[in-house]
Formats: C-alpha cells, sequence, structure tokens
C-alpha cells in the first residue's frame, strides 16, 4: 500500500488530474489565441536579436492573431527586416473564426511606406498557398527558409513536431508549448545540452487564451466574462540568449539527511522545491521540472530525468508496497511502504564546491 496519510497526496492528484483533463483539452482542441499583452510581454525580452531580421508567424491566422498585430504594429521600433505570418487552411466550420477562408495564405509585411505608422491593407501582401499551409509542407518550409526567427503559439499536439522542424533547420525561435513537454523525448535532450530553454514566461505562469467556444474545462479554467481560458501549464521556449540564463539562483538552505532524503530507485537526494536547494550539497539533486525557470547552465548541469534514471521500484521493493506507474522516483516511508514523486530532474552544481 502506497502511504494514505499524505494528504499533500491527494490534494496533487486532483491537481494532476484537472492538468490532465486540461491537457486533453488543450491537445484536442488546436485554436487558442494568445493575448496581445503577452505576446509584448516576452517578446520586448529579445528586441536586440530581432533587429534587422525576417520574422515568420506560422501556425498563426493572421485575421485574429495578435502576433501578426503585435509585429507589423512594432515593426519600425524593432527595426525588422519583413514579417511572415502563415495561415492554416480549416474546412472546419465551427472554428473561431468562421470567416476563415477555406484556403491557405499568408501575409509578408515589410514595414511603412506612407509613413502615418499604421500597416495599411495596401502595404500588406497576401498571397495564397497552393497547399493546406500545414507548416510541414514545402511550401511553408520554404517560407521558414527564408526566415530568420520564429515566433508562434503551435497547436499543443505537434508541438514536438514543430520544434524538430525548426531544430533541423537551424532556426531560432521564441514559441509557446506546454511545460509538461520540456521533459518530453524529443525536447528533454535539446534543453539538457543548451540547445533550447524557457524563456521568461507569462506573467505569474498564467497565460490566458481565446478559445472557440466555452468548452468542459476544469474548474476555475474558463472565465465567462471574459471569453478566456487560463492555463497555469504552458510556456515559452526559445534558443535566443537571454539575461535571465546568466542569473544565480541564491542558495541559502544547509543540507541535512532528514530534509533531503536520498530516493530509493536513485542515488541523489530530493529537493522538493527549488527554492531549497542546499548551497553545501555538491552530488545529485531531483528538483520539481519547475527548476527550469531559473537554470543557469553556469551555476548547475542537468544530468537526466526520472523517465530515464529512475530504476524499476518493482525490482527494489516488494508488491503492495508502492503505487506502480511509469518511471518515477520513490522515497521510502517509515513503514517501509514508498511514496511515489511527481516528476523530477537530477541536477548538479557545476563548481563542485569548488
Ligand atoms: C494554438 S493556435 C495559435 C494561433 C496563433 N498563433 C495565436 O497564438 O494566436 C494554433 C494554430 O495553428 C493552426 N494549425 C493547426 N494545425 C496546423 C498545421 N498542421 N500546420 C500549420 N498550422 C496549423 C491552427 O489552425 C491554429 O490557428
Amino acid at each position: 500500500m502506497a502511504n494514505k496519510k499524505d494528504k499533500s497526496v491527494s490534494h496533487e492528484e486532483t491537481k494532476s488530474k484537472n492538468a490532465s483533463l486540461n491537457k486533453a483539452i488543450l491537445e484536442k482542441d488546436g485554436e487558442f489565441y494568445t493575448q496581445l499583452n503577452d505576446i509584448e510581454n516576452e517578446v520586448n525580452n529579445y528586441k536586440k536579436h530581432l533587429k534587422g531580421k525576417v520574422i515568420f508567424c506560422n501556425c498563426d491566422d493572421p485575421r485574429v492573431s495578435n502576433f501578426f498585430h503585435f509585429f507589423s504594429y512594432n515593426f519600425e521600433r524593432l527595426q525588422l527586416k519583413k514579417v511572415i505570418s502563415a495561415c492554416y487552411k480549416s474546412d472546419d466550420v465551427e472554428h473561431f473564426t468562421r470567416k476563415k477562408s477555406r484556403t491557405a495564405s499568408y501575409l509578408e509585411y515589410e514595414g511603412d511606406k506612407n509613413r502615418n505608422r499604421i500597416p495599411d491593407p495596401e502595404e500588406i501582401g497576401i498571397k495564397k498557398f497552393k497547399g493546406d499551409g500545414d507548416f510541414r509542407s514545402e511550401e511553408s518550409i520554404k517560407l521558414l527558409l527564408e526566415s530568420d526567427i520564429v515566433v508562434t503559439n503551435p497547436p499543443f499536439s505537434l508541438f514536438r513536431e514543430f520544434i524538430a522542424l525548426l531544430v533541423r533547420h537551424k532556426k531560432k525561435f521564441i514559441v509557446i508549448g506546454p511545460i509538461m513537454q520540456a521533459t518530453a523525448k524529443e525536447i528533454f535532450p535539446l534543453i539538457m545540452t543548451n540547445q533550447m530553454w524557457l524563456g521568461y514566461g507569462f506573467n505569474a505562469g498564467n497565460a490566458y487564451f481565446k478559445i472557440p467556444s466555452p468548452k468542459e474545462f476544469a474548474e476555475g479554467v474558463y472565465d465567462v466574462t471574459t471569453g478566456l481560458v487560463k492555463f497555469r501549464n504552458v510556456t515559452w521556449y526559445t534558443n535566443l540568449e537571454i539575461p535571465k540564463r546568466n542569473i544565480e539562483w541564491v542558495l541559502w538552505k544547509s543540507y541535512n539527511e532528514k530534509e533531503f532524503p536520498m530516493y530509493a530507485n536513485y542515488p541523489a537526494i530530493e529537493v522538493t522545491e527549488k527554492k531549497h536547494i542546499p548551497c553545501d550539497y555538491f552530488g545529485q539533486m531531483g528538483v520539481p521540472t519547475t527548476f527550469l525557470q531559473v537554470h543557469n547552465p553556469k551555476q548547475f548541469k542537468i544530468i537526466g530525468s526520472c523517465g530515464t534514471l529512475a530504476k524499476p521500484i518493482a525490482k527494489i521493493a516488494p508488491p503492495g508496497t508502492f503505487s506502480p506507474g511509469g518511471p518515477r522516483f520513490y522515497l521510502k516511508n517509515k513503514d517501509r511502504t514508498y511514496r511515489r514523486l511527481q516528476p523530477r530532474l537530477i541536477i548538479q552544481r557545476v563548481d563542485n564546491g569548488n
């Protein structure tokens, strides 16, 4: 039996059920439209990277998207070279953009020509795709090759494939994606090897999106007055250097065996909250995936995750003493049962105490 006394487990289970429901809806329905202020808050941190660059917003719908709006209205301030926004064809009449045409098209904007500081319709080139505008299509990849930086919010169900395409074509990006995908087998190796990382993220971790129609979201997610859904399980990913990556995470707690026990199925200590990483421990430590928000590669190296490092608990513990499931770290309880933990990353100090 797993430890039933632990109240935090049942709270975590409820949270995790809600998260799974929201994740399922997120992945099923690709139509989530990012708020202008969220785009502004993130993209303004990359100003020096954007200067003189061609920006590509694929997986977009320029008729309703705030990405095209943001880049075209801030074109001169950001000193951009060109903005391309590509729209995917949809035959689904229930789609958010009912006015959506059934052919896919893309827009190109190269700045204000008549000096009124507004992107006028005659300054925006509208071109039709021959195909459906899928980001994996030849036509869309041609636009990708012309561009320098991809900035968008792709369908979450295709996030891994989307990132793989950008990496394959050596493109820079600022892209929204599910936090949980940070440990996906296609994404985590890129994070471990410093080929991509988390951006600044949403204000207080709350991402608001406009959706086609209210769905059966878990409690507290859909707001009827604003028509927005709030998700805490998405973030910005990038491979552009940002000052945030050089900030040292302040460590102040001292290590002790009681507070930082060793896992039963991997030789690392459990650190339940990233703010409690001990300042005087130099071995391997397991931390929640939220650690990625503050990761500075000069301070810590990422060794792996429970997904690949955890030894099967069934090889260590007798049947009935643990909750089974996919690979996770476990802690041994006093009553000889084992407590299954939420996903953890294994990190280690770079300086080894020197
Ligand atoms: C999450 S929405 C985001 C829209 C917009 N980028 C925003 O944040 O406001 C994802 C968009 O990708 C489009 N899309 C879905 N599948 C696609 C595909 N295979 N290729 C390109 N775009 C796709 C959807 O139609 C939708 O407009």
